[in-house]
């Protein structure tokens, strides 16, 4: 029977006003789970609910909120083959890397377990005596979190587990097609005991999402907004919160770079370059968008690459393979039109467009299924909406270059900056890249996707507004600092004017 899911506001069920249905990639006939959306006045009232248990939440002490999350890791840990499972079947993603999404959940959770008996303030010196300063963090409130469905459990819990710890409430709009993962990871978090109402669980579409936040924001019940997903809804995110004096943490997309410099282990290269262009089906916002590969080895890297896509498997999620379908059909529909954008420049190394009887790559045929080859493009210039783009899906471009600081260049020219990647043997070539590049994240000899959960997640430029994510960093998104001062003098002394002066012979010479 098919699964039937609905939002879950201070613990219960909550109303629909429509139906959405999650269906399997691989499979379009199959229905994952029938899922009822909420309208914006379900997302808005979720958001009072989450304000009011939100008070007592921050008054739970740090440590023992810090044991809710430890039971949260144990949980998705015992669960961990059955939440990947149902990853795989809804959003296609293979079984192994869906493994490595909720493995990445339990890191998370193993991170801010133990921050939760520190989660630090500061005693500061005050410039006058019989005063004390402090400095606390303090939870922000309501965090309304809105993600997308390429990590449909990973990066939420970057969000979650750390808003949480820090004690605030959470409203969470997870993407429609990725809905049956995301309300298994609400089962799991809710079954650590958080009280009902501090994590909601909202199913809406774009528009009554945009509306319900608009309200929340106006009513004063959220106060910080975590959204992944694309630079263009990103922008309207912003624009809405900057309306009412607040910073999201926005994570958007991305044009990741790889660079391949002449001394660079090439068959490396090519792995990297494979994995991070094609895994998840380039549907990361990690992927790989251009490999930037000198001029004098563009011949060699590119008959190599082209092969390694060749042999590459192509198939089943649910088995070994590098890639499986699209995330849903409108992904494809959306693919169609960057595979739209190659010219008549261009070299297509490869096949390109949908899997079928007639075009199947290898043995396969991708039936039933939203199916792509894994596509490079060879030839792209600065020019190219495929150069300056994210083409989210299995496209790689390639272009060329002749010295490092020209690399750099090309590197930053789409204006995003996510995560980036240079293969080189010269340590020189790698931290001229590092400091020159825009990226938040920069690899040397790896993939530009596999951040791990415990270091800064983040973009600048088109990829976001310099907020990070995770490990310590993220703890800047979800709490504020409160300075306090405590004058145990018995008079008012005035802070820069009644302070000792200790007077200087500045005229002394040796
Ligand atoms: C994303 O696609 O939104 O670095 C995040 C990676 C993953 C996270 C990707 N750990 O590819």
């Amino acid at each position: 029977m098919t699964r039937q899911i609905v939002s879950v506001v201070g613990g219960k069920d909550a109303a629909s006003f429509t139906t959405y249905d999650s269906t399997n990639p691989a499979r379009t006939s199959e229905v994952v789970a029938r899922v009822g959306l909420a309208d914006a006045g379900t997302f808005a009232a979720a958001c009072r609910t989450a304000k009011e248990a939100q008070r007592e939440w921050a008054r739970t002490p740090a440590p023992v909120r810090g044991r809710v999350i430890a039971s949260i890791g144990r949980l998705v840990e015992a669960n961990a083959e059955s939440l990947a499972a149902l990853v795989t079947e809804e959003i296609g993603k293979p079984y192994a890397e869906a493994l490595g999404e909720v493995r990445e959940i339990v890191d998370t959770c193993d991170f801010f377990l133990g921050e939760g008996r520190r989660l630090y303030g500061q005693t500061v010196p005050s410039e006058m005596p019989d005063k004390n300063l402090f400095t606390f963090r303090n939870p922000v409130g309501v965090a309304a979190v809105i993600t997308a469905g390429n990590f449909p459990v990973a990066v939420p819990s970057w969000y979650l587990v750390p808003a949480l710890l820090c004690g605030n409430a959470v409203v969470w709009k997870p993407a429609e097609y990725a809905a049956a993962s995301a309300h298994a990871m609400y089962r799991l978090f809710a079954a650590s005991g958080l009280p009902e109402g501090v994590l909601n669980v909202v199913f809406a579409d774009g528009v009554q999402t945009f509306e319900g936040l608009d309200t929340a924001l106006e009513e004063g019940t959220v106060q910080k907004v975590g959204f992944t997903g694309s630079s263009e809804v990103g922008r309207k995110i912003g624009e809405l919160c900057g309306r009412h004096l607040q910073s999201p943490c926005l994570e958007l997309g991305g044009k990741n770079p790889m660079v391949v410099m002449p001394d660079a282990d090439l068959d490396l290269a090519v792995e990297g370059a494979l994995f991070a262009g094609f895994g998840t089906a380039g549907q990361r916002c990690t992927s790989l968008g251009t490999v930037i590969v000198h001029e004098s080895i563009h011949d060699a890297f590119v008959e190599r690459f082209a092969s390694a896509v060749e042999e590459a498997v192509v198939g089943d999620p649910a088995g070994e393979v590098l890639m499986g379908p699209l995330l849903d059909q409108k992904f494809a529909d959306r693919f169609e039109e960057f595979i739209g954008w190659i010219a008549d420049h261009h070299t297509v190394l490869g096949k390109v467009g949908k899997i079928t009887t007639s075009e199947p790559h290898g043995g396969f045929t991708g039936e039933g299924g939203i199916y792509y080859h894994p596509t490079v493009v060879d030839g792209v210039t600065p020019e190219d909406r495929l150069f300056l783009e994210e083409t989210f899906g299995p496209i790689v471009g390639v272009t060329t270059f002749a010295t490092l600081d020209e690399a750099i260049e090309l590197a930053n020219l789409p204006g995003y900056g996510l995560s980036s990647s240079i293969y080189t043997t010269d340590p020189r070539h790698a931290f001229r890249f590092r400091e020159g590049v825009s990226a938040g994240m920069v690899s040397v000899n790896n993939s530009t996707s596999g951040a791990e959960a415990h270091l800064p997640f983040g973009g600048n430029g088109k990829s976001g507004n310099g907020s990070r994510q995770s490990g310590m960093w993220v703890l800047d998104q979800f709490t504020r600092w409160q300075a306090m001062n405590w004058d145990h003098s018995g008079r008012l002394q005035k802070a820069q004017m009644d302070v000792a002066d200790i007077v200087p012979d500045l005229e002394f010479r040796l």
